[in-house]
């Protein structure tokens, strides 16, 4: 096992019903900024909730934060916060609002130019202004997590950061205010969960007996209830699970002490950049080529993940690997999710610009070997169309 080390100080209140719980959690003279996305908080209901269990306490919202949220209207944020003297913020949504909302905490207190907490990958960031979060949609583990993904849509750059100042002081996690997602964010929710799993477990092994039989336990659990979350009406104890199974995948937990890729992640993030993909939906692309082209750096990961998630038990050790990749691909496409290039409408013309825009980010050695070049990603992407 690798040397780690591991703190997580978002304080979890899990449960139906427990929005109301806002009252004690946001500290009594605070002067509030509600975060939140397009309509789907006001019309759910959720903002209503929210209203009434800040109470009296003063507070203003700013709406409007899109999905992979964009640097030019959280800066309209942090100028809100300012102007408003704002010294606690509350993010009510997915990923993107909690993600966008951690920038705004960060940029409120930094002095330069904020596009420098993206450059620097948060290295800059000395403080940060508190908040909490009440999740309407389980993915990205960022409601327990220090990351954010921000994109700048003047450069066609998406970009991330990470910060200890920007762990959520709390997060309200109400699995039944889930019930009013669509299935195409349901299906994103569990291929974004399978895959923060992947990218830890699957690279090469160091002994990391507990953090290994912990991602396996978290990839059955997804493989179990994914198809009920998206295709069965909402029922409370599916949607629990998702929850809590997604927050665990990104915490820092199943993470410590092993290497880490996140080549999928990077990679896909050029997808979205300059196609506009869900984010999930650019890892239901790469990540089965991705498989198959690293397959030999990856080689015994592949046939414990064979065995222990999927159990294929016979054949070569290629065929079994073969047949897992394969297996992971249909999970996906079992979900109504496209895992081909050509499923987006995006062909093969698209690919020297896809690489370009790799090493305009610097993405050229990638994995947890660093060996995922320019060249492999070219790969991944031919044998993703
Ligand atoms: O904007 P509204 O109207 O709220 O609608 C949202 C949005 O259109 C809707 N939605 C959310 N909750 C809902 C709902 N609709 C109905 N009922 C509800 N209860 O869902 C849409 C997508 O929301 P978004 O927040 O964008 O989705 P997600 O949670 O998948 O977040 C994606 C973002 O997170 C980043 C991604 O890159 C992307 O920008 N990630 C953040 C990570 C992290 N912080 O650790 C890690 C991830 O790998 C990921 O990169
Ligand atoms: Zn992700």
């Amino acid at each position: 096992m690798l040397n780690f080390e591991f703190h997580n100080p978002t304080r979890i209140v899990f449960g139906q019903d427990t929005t109301s719980s806002l009252h004690e959690l946001v500290p009594r003279n605070a002067r509030v900024l509600i975060l939140y996305g397009g309509q789907s908080a006001e019309r759910n209901g959720t903002l209503a909730e929210v209203r009434k269990a800040l109470g009296d306490r003063t507070h203003y919202e700013f709406g409007g934060i899109e999905p992979n949220p964009t640097f030019e209207t959280l800066t309209k944020a942090v100028g809100q916060v300012h102007a408003r003297d704002i010294d606690f913020l509350l993010a009510i949504g997915g990923g993107s609002v909690i993600d966008g909302t951690k920038f705004v905490a960060a940029a409120a207190k930094y002095a330069g130019d904020p596009w420098h907490i993206l450059e620097t990958v948060g290295s800059v960031v000395q403080e940060a202004l508190p908040f909490g979060a009440v999740l309407t949609l389980s993915a990205t583990g960022s409601e327990m997590n220090f990351n954010a993904v921000v994109t700048r849509k003047a450069t066609q750059t998406k970009a991330f950061f990470a910060s200890p100042h920007v762990f959520p002081q709390f997060s309200i996690l109400d699995p039944t205010k889930t019930y009013t997602l669509p299935p195409r964010q349901l299906a994103n929710g569990v291929i974004d969960a399978f895959t923060h799993v992947v990218e830890q477990y699957l690279t090469y092994p160091v002994e990391a007996r507990v953090q290994d039989r912990f991602a396996e336990g978290l990839l059955q659990t997804l493989i179990e209830i994914g198809p009920k979350v998206v295709h069965d009406p909402a029922d409370y104890d599916s949607r629990a699970n998702m929850m809590w199974a997604a927050a665990m995948t990104l915490n820092g937990l199943i993470g410590a002490g092993v290497p880490q890729d996140w080549a999928t992640h990077l990679v896909g993030h050029e997808l979205t950049a300059l196609y506009g993909l869900d984010h999930a939906r650019t890892l239901a692309i790469v990540l089965p080529s991705m498989l198959r082209v690293r397959r030999e750096g990856k080689r015994a990961k592949l046939l414990q993940y064979a065995e222990r998630v999927w159990h294929i038990t016979t054949g070569s050790e290629d065929a079994r690997i073969d047949l897992a990749i394969e297996k992971t691909r249909d999970f996906f496409e079992s979900l109504d999710v496209g895992t081909h290039l050509s499923d987006y409408g995006i062909a093969a013309d698209a690919i020297e610009g896809l690489v370009q825009q790799l090493q305009a980010h610097g993405m050229t050695q990638l994995g947890e070997h660093s060996d995922v070049t320019l060249e492999t990603s070219r790969e991944v992407f031919e044998a993703s169309l």
